[in-house]
């Protein structure tokens, strides 16, 4: 798996290399048959390893190159990548190259964590945001200002007038992430795979009305254009005196010792961390070094990323369980033997629908590979056939609704099955009943999963018009009310009468509205 990952990112920085130079400078390096081999070598490598497939590797884009949908935005200093070390060896093998280099005992290092989302460059005249835009192949990007302008992290206006250009990563917090795709199950939309694919689709929106629905962050990581700064770790502290978000908790060391420690307890960390981080990036801390240091390609010498191993356990699959979501889809569930991975025990895991079971090729009672990729919802990466024994067998989707037994479907343009029971059915009317009670719907207070649950099975709630009648009478009977907390859910039913119709239109929640 390491391995692999290894291998597809050196496929995907060759093929941007040449791709550069095919498209770009029009002196391709290599002939088209060598190029067709690394692409296809590529190709192979992210059908084996769809987990690893991200939206800028070559292979998602047509063509290689920067898309044509937006407007192309040269940069004015190339938005480099970094070169990755996988160990301890790596980076000492770094610390060593770069001491040689700069013909020094020693640098001090500015520690970052790694954020996964993706790059932006975003341009200031006269303390007025110009432009923004993706980074591209590196040498040119895509313009959407448009769209970032919708993201509240980013200011508007700074009080510094001379021309900046701030560099960061926009990103997606793994609680909005998966908010949002709950959401767009909900609305039998497609899924995201990660908060990385989430927020570079939710930026490349040719509707920025679409953009600003979405709840993308931003962090700076570095600056052009600043005077009077020597070091790196200075220009972030201006940079976030000027009202850019910047991780707070950025440090200075004087050794790749401390450097690694530092790595370390970021991994540690990891799995605590609001958003997701991939590694954590190096860079030497005083520009004058960096300058000297420079670049080869397109990678730079004074920094380099420490990228975290993807953290794997094996374990069994020992059923596959059927969860009925609000507008009725059966979202299979992986149940596991628990299993320790990095730290967390894991005994489930999602598995987004059919197809991706048969993708996979799981049969229930197969010994699996999971993988937990920084964030807190493990994957199934495959299933390892050879561990079979005999005993396990073919998973079917249900032909009833495990909850409330009435027939399920699959309609022929979609990937998920659905119980036609409808708010009879009293999974979906749970969830229902949690929906229409929810924050942008009819905002009804205290009524939240466990009383909504509470509220079904009782039969107090048989149909979401039910919740008008209840009465604090009606709701002193149940478990952990008391009188206060009664008065107050009723006087919250009672407020919720005064939410507009449009907020009574989506918390009804009609599929397709
Ligand atoms: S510095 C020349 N700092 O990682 C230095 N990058 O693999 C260029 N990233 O394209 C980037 N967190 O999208 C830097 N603290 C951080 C970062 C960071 C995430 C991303 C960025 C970049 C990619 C390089």
């Amino acid at each position: 798996m390491q391995d692999a990952q290894q291998r597809i990112e050196a496929l995907r920085h060759e093929i941007e290399g040449h791709n550069y130079r095919y498209y770009v400078l029009a002196e391709p390096s290599v002939a088209d048959p060598e190029f067709d081999l690394l692409f296809r070598e590529l190709q192979a490598l992210e059908a084996a390893h769809p987990e690893l497939i991200t939206p800028e590797s070559p292979t998602q884009r047509p063509g290689g190159q920067v898309e044509t949908t937006f407007n192309p935005v040269k940069h004015t200093v190339p938005m480099l990548s970094l070169a990755n070390a996988f160990d301890r060896e790596g980076l000492d093998a770094w610390d060593a190259r770069i001491k040689k280099l700069g013909e020094r005992s020693a640098f001090r290092f500015c520690v970052e964590p790694k954020i996964d989302g993706l790059a932006i460059a975003l341009r200031f005249e006269q303390g007025r945001f110009v432009q923004g835009a993706t980074r591209g192949d590196g040498m040119t990007g895509e313009d959407v200002t448009p769209n970032l302008k919708t993201i509240r992290d980013i200011p508007h206006e700074l009080a510094a007038k001379t021309p900046l250009e701030v560099r960061g990563e926009v990103y997606m917090t793994i609680a909005d992430f998966q908010a949002l795709n709950e959401r767009r199950g909900a609305a039998d939309e497609s899924l995201f795979a990660n908060p990385r694919n989430a927020a570079a689709g939710s930026l490349r929106q040719l509707d920025p009305k679409i953009t600003k629905g979405r709840p993308l962050c931003f962090w700076a990581y570095g600056v052009l254009g600043l005077e009077g700064v020597t070091r790196h770790s200075e220009a972030l502290a201006k940079v976030r005196e000027l009202g850019f978000p910047v991780w707070d908790e950025i440090q200075v060391v004087d050794s790749i010792e401390e450097v690694w420690a530092l790595c370390e307890a970021y991994q540690q960390r990891r799995a605590s961390l609001p958003f997701e981080i991939d590694g954590v990036v190096i860079k030497v801390d005083d520009l004058r070094d960096q300058e000297e240091l420079g670049a080869v390609g397109r990678e730079p010498r004074w920094a380099i990323a420490y990228k975290f191993p993807a953290i794997q356990a094996t374990t069994k699959l020992l059923d596959i369980k059927i969860n009925v979501g609000r507008t009725g889809t059966l979202n299979p569930l992986a149940i596991l033997e628990p299993v320790e991975v990095g730290g967390v025990t894991v005994s489930r895991a999602t598995l987004h629908n059919e197809d991706e079971i048969a993708r996979k090729g799981l049969m229930i009672g197969d010994t699996v590979i999971i993988q937990r990729a920084g964030d807190v919802i493990p994957q199934i990466v495959k299933s390892i056939p050879e561990k079979r024994t005999g005993t396990e067998t073919e998973f079917k989707m249900p032909a009833h609704c495990p909850e409330c037994g009435s027939v399920t479907k699959r309609p022929d343009d979609n990937v998920a099955w659905f119980c036609t029971g409808g708010l009879a059915c009293k999974a979906q009317l749970v969830r229902g009943l949690e929906h229409f009670a929810g924050r942008r719907m009819m905002d009804i207070e205290h009524l939240g999963t466990k009383l909504a649950a509470e509220l079904v099975e009782t039969g107090l709630v048989q149909d979401l018009a039910d919740v008008y009648a209840l009465t604090k009478d009606k709701v002193l009977g149940l478990e952990r009310f008391a009188e206060k907390s009664a008065d107050n859910l009723i006087a919250a039913i009672a407020a919720s009468k005064a939410r507009p119709l449009s907020k009574l239109v989506f918390a009804l929640g009609f599929r397709d509205v």
